[in-house]
């Protein structure tokens, strides 16, 4: 048994059968360049040659963070998305009655009052504090680390070093010169190795080894799938992610402008969010891609899901089951009559069913739609879908013709917020926000 992509509802109703062929052929070119920018090392996500390496630093660093209680992860983004669902996955036990520990909150907003909430519950002498951010610059991360610096050391004093780690650019950045500042322990983000790609490094590992998780298995699963790629790079025309990024492509060229990524794996739902990122800020760009739309069966079902049966038809999606079930009850035998067709059936039943009935729904309603069905849910399972959505998004964005790596749209925001709280060298923001500040206003009170 193997992860089985399904594709007998992709090319239907408004996608021809054909749809993806245009794109299909450009493997050649596709396969030349996956070679070139594998051997230059600008694809380490694929590739993934920090793997050693961090096989050795972790095991290193991690008996230095076991003995705390509580972890306190600072990174926004890719920063922060890729932890989060790696722990809802595996570890979800602090979201459970009577958990007893390790625990791990990540900030990964700016909102004083959460912030200063989860500050005056932590404490110091019980917590590490993980700060990750690639570029070491950006801003909502560097002042929470501000501001988690002084908590540590007005409890710990010069010991809050220890209660620390870095994780960020092997050479530059404020971050790093932290480290080197203060001797603060830290792992690295390898070169071009960028926030949304970064899950299956330091990034996603650090935290999901300090609450137990087996991170070697979700290594191991993104390197099975990898494998064949970064070794015969002339394989991509045959690799399912190269499959996917083509069905991608020509959703969007047939006007299906949103891709629904329905996640049928409850204890996955955090993966929505992980992948809505990676598939947005990587595709969004020059008036192209498509809007990705995580949600989750069963709940979903009674939500957002009779806008994805009948409302516009410009929806695809990506189906996510898992074959295996866990150990649950029976329904007693002694229901209603009503109800009595559930007796003797295990209450997972329930998820297996109605998966299927929505699978069904969506097809016939002319949802294009692709099936990924894992062989199970556990963390070798979840590292092979990672890297299988990564490599279909990074081809997506060359089958666009644009740079699926950047994000430059949302660098504007940034400059601005940093020129509205008065950081040097933006003079051209300062005016812009002057301008705009300036014009008159329209107004509805309620
Ligand atoms: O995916 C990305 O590249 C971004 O979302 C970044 O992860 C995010 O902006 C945070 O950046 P950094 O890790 O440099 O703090």
């Amino acid at each position: 048994m193997a992860h089985c992509i399904e594709w007998s509802r992709a090319y239907t109703h408004r996608l021809p059968k054909n749809a993806g062929e245009p794109f299909l052929s450009r493997r050649k070119d596709l396969s030349e360049r996956l070679a070139r920018e594998l051997a230059a090392g600008e694809l380490p996500f694929l590739g993934m040659p920090y793997r050693e390496k961090l096989r050795e630093d972790l095991p290193r660093l991690l008996p230095l963070i076991k003995p705390f209680r509580h972890m306190l992860l600072l990174g926004i983004g890719g920063s922060a998305l890729g932890a989060r669902a790696i722990q809802r996955a595996f570890a979800p036990g602090q979201d459970e009655p009577n958990h007893a520990g390790p625990w791990l909150w990540i900030a990964d907003n700016v909102c004083a009052r959460s912030f200063e909430a989860l500050l005056g519950k932590l404490h110091p002498a019980d917590t590490v504090v993980v700060c990750v951010s690639k570029s070491g610059g950006t801003i909502e991360t560097l002042a929470q680390y501000f501001l988690v610096k002084d908590w540590l050391r007005a409890a710990t004093g010069e010991r809050w070093r220890e209660h620390m780690v870095v994780v960020t650019d092997r050479t530059r950045g404020y971050l790093r010169e932290e480290v080197l500042r203060h001797g603060l322990y830290s792992l690295e983000v390898p070169d071009f190795l960028g926030g949304r790609y970064s899950a299956l490094s330091a990034v996603g590992l650090l935290p999901a080894a300090f609450l137990g998780i087996d991170w070697q298995s979700l290594l191991d699963g993104a390197r099975d799938l990898a494998l064949p790629l970064a070794q015969t790079p002339a394989s991509l025309g045959v690799h399912p992610s190269f499959a996917l990024a083509c069905w991608a492509k020509a959703l969007e060229k047939h006007r299906y402008t949103q891709l629904i990524f329905f996640c049928y794996i409850p204890s996955w739902a955090a993966y929505g969010l992980w992948f809505a990122q990676l598939w947005a800020e990587s595709l969004g760009k020059n008036g192209k891609g498509t809007m990705p739309v995580p949600a989750v069966g069963v709940t979903d079902q009674h939500s957002v899901n009779q806008m994805f049966l009948d409302g516009p038809r410009d929806k695809g999606c990506l189906f996510l089951t898992s074959r295996s079930r866990p150990q649950c009850g029976s329904f007693g035998a002694d229901l209603p009559e009503q109800w009595s067709w559930l007796s003797g059936k295990p209450f997972s039943s329930l998820l297996e069913a109605e998966a299927l009935g929505t699978r069904m729904a969506l097809a016939a309603s002319g949802v294009p739609l692709v099936h990924l069905d894992m062989e199970d849910d556990g963390p070798r399972a979840a590292g092979a879908l990672m890297m299988l959505l990564e490599a279909a998004t990074v081809f997506t964005g060359w089958l666009m013709d644009i740079n699926p790596l950047d994000q430059p749209a949302v660098e504007m925001g940034k400059r601005l917020a940093n020129a509205r709280l008065g950081a040097k060298g933006y003079p051209g923001e300062e005016a812009g926000l002057a301008a705009f500040l300036a014009e008159q206003r329209q107004e509805q009170m309620f």
